[in-house]
């Protein structure tokens, strides 16, 4: 008896030991949740690869709107022209449902994908496990015949991805779950009886969540459920303590702030606030832009033309912005059914792989300065590491001289444009600033060709 009494002691004052070494234990509250630190890496690399495949890609089709939302736009009669679209272009017992044999994943390469998604600079990705339509892209046991192993790809596409980035690259792997299902019966009767029942998230919605996590164990769960449902429907913060706490990600693991109605820009590890959120200031927590390449839509739209797509320098000008004012940016390409990533989503993350390969240091691993942007020039804006600042310059000045009101400099300051050798001239502006002769580089010497970056050393307020 005497040796069952101290192995229990052994054991319980081993569970203290493992509680206090790990810190403290998150209650299913708000305001235990949303003490937890932010895992480190998560700041550190600024940009992510937001991938939106599924059923959806197989219309592809986008009317003013984005694709993604086929099925409710058509079925629920949310937007006309998707229900003429398919009132003209196939017969009428069409069901979404026979859209998935068409989602045939036939060019998917998993590993060219993570090293596309690995060029464009990014450090983390995050794929759809789940949208709103409920088809799952890896063998969800309670997705019965309603996932990509037993319709179209027959193929575990959230496994082959994960192994993909997980062997072939040093990203973070991250998962989009959507926690609606808008067309799911059991969805419409617990919204019916006003979020009092919840078999939907009992038998469905959580099962997954929590399927996903074992399964991928994912570095980041990016979930969306931010309208209609509160969070004490979804069991929200339930799933984030034993995440937090429990889970097999319990340390490194980030998450977003879309886990109920009315949760985000206040709840949750970081703030993504609306879609492609651009704040004024910087905000109080880590926050993510969460934009798209093709302006329109977050799935592939076949009837997209060039001048939806973000040309170079208007992504790079979201990104800078985006650093200088402390978020992430997530960018999102779509691919097409068969798995192909069009040409135009593959040379927009090159070019920003370019880009980033000269001027990481400005970028990763920084802060936001004193000051975002300059107030004598549009266009330029900074970001700061140890006490180096940087100054992200947009347009290059018409005269040759550009002329900051934010850097005060010292008779120790030096200018360098990353990517070029030798040290820009520059003059202490009477009424404070600085103002910065650009020399006339020969444009084959020019680091590169949007989006050049100063470094100042020796502020006086760095
Ligand atoms: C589904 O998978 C989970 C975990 O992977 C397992 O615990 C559960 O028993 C499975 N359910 C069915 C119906 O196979
Ligand atoms: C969300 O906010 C709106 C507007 O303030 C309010 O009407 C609604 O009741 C809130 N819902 C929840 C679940 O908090
Ligand atoms: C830049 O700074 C000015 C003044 O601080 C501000 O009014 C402006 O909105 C900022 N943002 C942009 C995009 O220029
Ligand atoms: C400039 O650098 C020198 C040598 O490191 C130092 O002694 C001096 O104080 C610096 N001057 C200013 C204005 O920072």
């Amino acid at each position: 008896m005497g040796g069952i009494g101290s192995c229990c002691f052994g054991f319980c004052l081993l569970v203290v030991l493992i509680g206090i070494s790990s810190g403290i234990r998150y209650q299913p509250t708000w305001e235990s949740i949303d003490s937890r630190p932010l895992p480190a890496w998560y700041d550190h690399g600024k940009l992510g690869i937001f991938i939106h495949w599924g059923v959806f890609s197989v219309p592809s089709a986008g009317f003013n709107s984005q694709s993604e939302w086929f099925w409710t736009y058509w079925r629920q009669e949310k937007l006309p022209a998707y229900v003429n679209f398919m009132k003209n272009n196939y017969r009428p017992d069409f069901t979404y449902a026979d859209f998935a044999r068409d989602f045939t994943a036939e060019f998917f390469d998993p590993n060219a994908w993570a090293e596309l998604f690995q060029s464009s600079g990014a450090d983390y990705i995050v794929f759809t496990s789940k949208h709103g339509e409920g088809f799952t892209n890896w063998p969800s046991n309670i997705s019965f015949n309603w996932n990509s192993m037993e319709v179209g790809p027959q193929r575990d596409l959230v496994g082959e991805l994960m192994t993909a980035i997980r062997t072939k690259t040093n990203l973070h792997f991250g998962l989009y779950h959507c926690l609606y299902e808008w067309l799911n019966p059991l969805y419409i009767n617990d919204k019916a009886n006003n979020w009092k029942t919840y078999d939907f998230v009992r038998t469905k919605a959580m099962p997954a969540l929590y399927e996903i996590v074992n399964k991928y164990q994912p570095d980041i769960v990016w979930s969306d459920g931010d309208y209609e449902a509160p969070d004490t429907y979804w069991g929200s913060t339930e799933f984030l303590a034993w995440l937090y706490n429990d889970s097999p990600v319990k340390d490194i693991v980030v998450t977003n702030d879309r886990w109920g109605m009315n949760d985000t820009c206040k709840h949750g590890g970081y703030w993504t606030c609306k879609d492609r959120y651009m704040p004024t200031k910087v905000p109080p927590k880590k926050w993510e832009n969460t934009m798209t390449i093709d302006k329109g839509s977050w799935g592939f739209r076949r009837n997209a033309n060039l001048e939806d797509y973000l040309t170079i320098e208007e992504l790079l000008a979201i990104f800078i912005q985006t650093v200088s004012l402390g978020g992430n940016m997530l960018m999102n390409v779509g691919p097409q059914k068969d798995g192909v990533i069009a040409p135009i989503f593959e040379e927009r993350l090159r070019q920003v792989g370019a880009w980033m390969g000269v001027n990481g240091e400005a970028i990763r691993g920084t802060n936001p300065w004193t000051t975002q942007n300059d107030t004598m020039v549009p266009d330029t804006w900074y970001t700061k590491k140890d006490s180096t600042v940087y100054a992200l310059v947009l347009t290059w000045p018409s005269n040759g001289v550009l002329s900051l009101s934010a850097p005060m400099p010292t008779s120790n300051t030096t200018v360098n444009m990353i990517g070029y050798s030798g040290q820009f001239e520059w003059q202490k502006r009477s009424g404070g600033g600085i103002d910065i002769m650009f020399p006339n580089i020969p444009i084959d010497k020019l680091p590169v060709k949007y989006a050049w970056v100063l470094t100042l050393s020796n502020l006086e307020n760095a």
